[in-house]
């Protein structure tokens, strides 16, 4: 990227964008986008960032970067955000929730480390950006075009431009334990039977009426963390909740719906398919059930365990010739998802 193509993408109402000033030292602004072009004539000299997120989402080359990471499960990478700082630019001392690498593009960024953070660390005032008022380096890095640093999960940071640099951030998704909690129950809450209520498994007698006593509690609790407790349905939504789209606005069905004799067709000219870059991919193989479970943009689909190597090598291609020889995707079960996929959008037709 240069940084040039950075403040174009910047300007775009689709796409996330920041970007932070510092009007006197120690003190950081930020703005959202999107930006205009005169936002960026106006910038001084130095001691600026732009941020722009989620550019694999819309630039091919930088989509291509996640490759890099297939030593770690392809659905933890969230997204790969860009930032352009000017010589002297940084986004100020702070921590983040998920694991990240920072890759150096063009020029050079000076990155100092420091502790692990906990939730009550202070800050400075202004909450949207959450910097810490006191950072301590406990280690320090240069880094040049090519190098990658890896930050854990809430270890402080701060990264300072010593040229005009752009730095790729590629950044895992870290889901609070309260979202896995409303998320989960809100997955179990429809299967839900509306008899079963709580129940005394006890005689209520006793001196004190107003008193909830153990005993009447400890029904209930069972009764709750045994709907808790159910493995295969926490597999079946953590499996849909790794593969939500970021933007899910980004996958849009087809206008009119291709019929299974219509994709058959389109098979037979060679049509070729390829992912929409917003869309995710998993899979997991349900022992318990001898199934393969497949996930795409939050929903779930079963096939028979004899088709798990398919459905593995359907989610690691980006692009796909359906019907061509040897092809994993010939069964007829997988060409009816591609063709479902197509419709929904979480699969493009390529030219
Ligand atoms: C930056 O690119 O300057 C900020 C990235 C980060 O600290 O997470
Ligand atoms: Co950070």
């Amino acid at each position: 990227m240069t940084p040039e193509e950075l403040a174009g993408l910047a300007c775009e109402e689709l796409i996330e964008s920041r970007l932070v000033t510092q009007p006197e030292s120690r003190k950081w602004q930020l703005r959202h986008g999107p930006f205009e072009e005169s936002d960026f004539t106006q910038l001084p000299e130095s001691n600026w960032t732009l941020l722009v997120q989620a550019v694999d989402q819309w630039v091919e080359d930088v989509a291509d970067i996640k490759t890099l990471f297939n030593f770690l499960p392809s659905w933890r990478i969230d997204d790969i955000m860009i930032s352009f700082a000017a010589q002297g630019g940084s986004v100020g001392p702070h921590y983040d929730y998920y694991d990240v690498f920072l890759l150096q593009g063009m020029g050079e960024r000076n990155w100092k480390v420091g502790n692990r953070c906990d939730s009550d660390v202070e800050l400075l005032p202004g909450e949207e950006l959450s910097l810490l008022r006191n950072f301590e380096a406990t280690a320090q890095f240069n880094l040049t075009a090519g190098d990658a640093l890896y930050v854990p999960p809430r270890f402080a940071h701060w990264g300072t431009a010593t040229s005009e640099s752009l730095c790729y951030s590629i950044g895992f998704r870290a889901p609070s334990m309260a979202e896995m909690i409303e998320g989960f129950s809100d997955f179990i809450i429809k299967d839900q039977d509306p008899s079963e209520r709580y129940e005394d498994n006890v005689a209520q007698t006793g001196l004190r009426s107003a008193e909830i006593r153990p005993e009447f509690l400890d029904n209930s609790f069972r009764q709750l963390t045994k709907q808790l407790a159910e493995k295969q349905k926490f597999a079946a939504w953590f499996g849909c909740n790794v593969s939500q789209p970021k933007y899910p606005e980004l996958i849009q069905p087809l206008d009119d719906e291709i019929s299974p004799e219509a994709f058959a067709s389109l098979v037979n000219e060679g049509i070729q398919l390829a992912k929409n870059p917003s869309s995710r991919f998993a899979f997991m193989e349900s022992t318990a059930k001898d199934c393969v479970l497949l996930f795409v943009d939050g929903a779930m689909v079963s096939f028979p365990i004899k088709l798990l190597s398919n459905i593995a090598a359907f989610c690691e291609t980006s692009e796909m010739v359906p019907g061509t020889a040897g092809d994993l995707l010939a069964d007829p079960d997988i060409a009816e998802l591609l063709r479902q996929l197509l419709n929904q959008g979480s699969l493009l037709a390529s030219a």
